[in-house]
């Protein structure tokens, strides 16, 4: 008989619902345990889920019995603490995006997926979407020759608010590791490491970019054009130019369910990928099939990609003076003394 994953589920938010929602059309898996700062909210998301187990901290579900593994989905600024805490307990994760708030803790994380020889994964889902795979092997076909260009956005439109996860520095606030991190993903993917990078933020008054424009270079005059924004909801287009022609994924390219393949001199196609769930199953099965395998990370999402992204963000963050001071302060991001755009007042 097919073993059934028992999943557990730390930070019961917005995404950590979605989530939840999910684990219930993925054959072989189950909400076993959920955790939260408050015990009364972990018994009324559990109830909704029918999880076994409801605790009231974090910590507590260390001990939890039959526990497979465990999807942090607290803000980014606890990710690497909640990892790092379930790893040493040898206890498989999935983290959500950003992995970490910089490299520094990233490389912690992945130190202990290894020293405790358990499973570790970054939970960007767009990874895994079937419109992404297609993506893909349209590009590997040499459909539209040599990939040269991306240009890609994510923006929309969030009520000010300075004490929510968004807006809130101390929580990693802001639009680059919110949502600018996909159109960065997507670069990395199709580009790999750009050779040198422009990048501008305008800094809100919370003190969090509330837009990113960025560019990046590759050698052979590849290029990316990047965009990302909380206060302003974007086309959330992602076009691939190459040598033969253009594939356009379709809004929201994040989370697609159509692209667009514009081969020079031809009609354009549009593949349709419907898919029957808020679209996390197909991490969640990601993640099943490694475990299944023993395997410490996925080759699709490995642990070197995710330092390659996390390394990529933390030098634009440099380069348009996006700081987290609690986090950033042991590490080559500290905040340039001239730094017009930051202030801590
Ligand atoms: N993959 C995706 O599509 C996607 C979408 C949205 C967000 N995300 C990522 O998921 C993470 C959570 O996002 P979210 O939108 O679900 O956020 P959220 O609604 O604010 O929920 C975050 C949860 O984290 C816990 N938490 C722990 N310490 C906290 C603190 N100091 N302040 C506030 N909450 C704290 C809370 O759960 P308890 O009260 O239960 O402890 C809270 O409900 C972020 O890293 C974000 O980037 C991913």
């Amino acid at each position: 008989m097919a073993k059934i994953y028992n999943w557990g589920i730390i930070g019961l938010g917005k995404i950590a619902h979605k989530f939840a929602q999910d684990l219930q059309v993925v054959k072989n898996a189950r909400l076993h345990a959920v955790a939260s700062r408050s015990l009364e909210k972990a018994e009324a998301f559990g109830k909704t889920y029918n999880a076994a187990f409801c605790y009231g901290s974090y910590r507590e579900l260390l001990s939890c019995p039959k526990l497979d593994v465990v999807y942090i989905a607290t803000p980014h600024v606890s990710h690497c603490a909640n990892a790092i805490m379930c790893l040493n307990n040898k206890i498989p994760v999935l983290c959500e995006k950003p992995f970490a708030i910089n490299a520094a803790e990233v490389r912690r994380m992945i130190a202990a997926s290894k020293n405790n020889n358990t499973f570790l994964m970054e939970a960007l889902w767009t990874r895994f979407l079937p419109t992404i795979k297609k993506t893909l092997n349209i590009i590997e076909r040499g459909t539209i020759g040599e990939v040269i260009s991306v240009k890609a956005d994510f923006g929309f439109k969030a009520k000010f608010d300075p004490n929510s996860r968004l807006f809130d520095q101390n929580l990693g606030g802001g639009s680059l590791l919110d949502v600018g991190i996909y159109p960065v993903f997507l670069s990395l993917l199709l580009l790999g490491k750009p050779t040198s990078i422009k990048a501008v933020a305008n800094i809100g008054q919370s003190n969090v970019d509330e837009m990113c424009g960025m560019l990046l270079k590759y050698p052979k005059n590849k290029l990316a054009i990047l965009h990302s924004s909380i206060i302003t909801k974007t086309a959330t287009e992602a076009y691939i130019y190459g040598t033969k022609g253009t594939i356009r994924i379709n809004p929201r390219w994040h989370e697609p369910t159509s692209l667009t393949l514009m081969v020079d001199g031809k009609d354009p196609k549009d593949y349709f990928f419907e898919y029957d769930s808020n679209g996390y199953k197909y991490e969640i099965e990601e993640v099943q099939r490694c475990l299944r395998a023993k395997k410490l990370g996925s080759e699709l999402l490995s642990h070197h990609f995710s330092l390659d992204l996390i390394e990529l963000l933390d030098e634009i963050r440099m380069i348009a003076g996006i700081y987290y001071p609690n986090n950033d302060r042991y590490t080559k991001l500290t905040q340039p003394k001239s730094d017009s755009h930051f202030s801590l007042n």
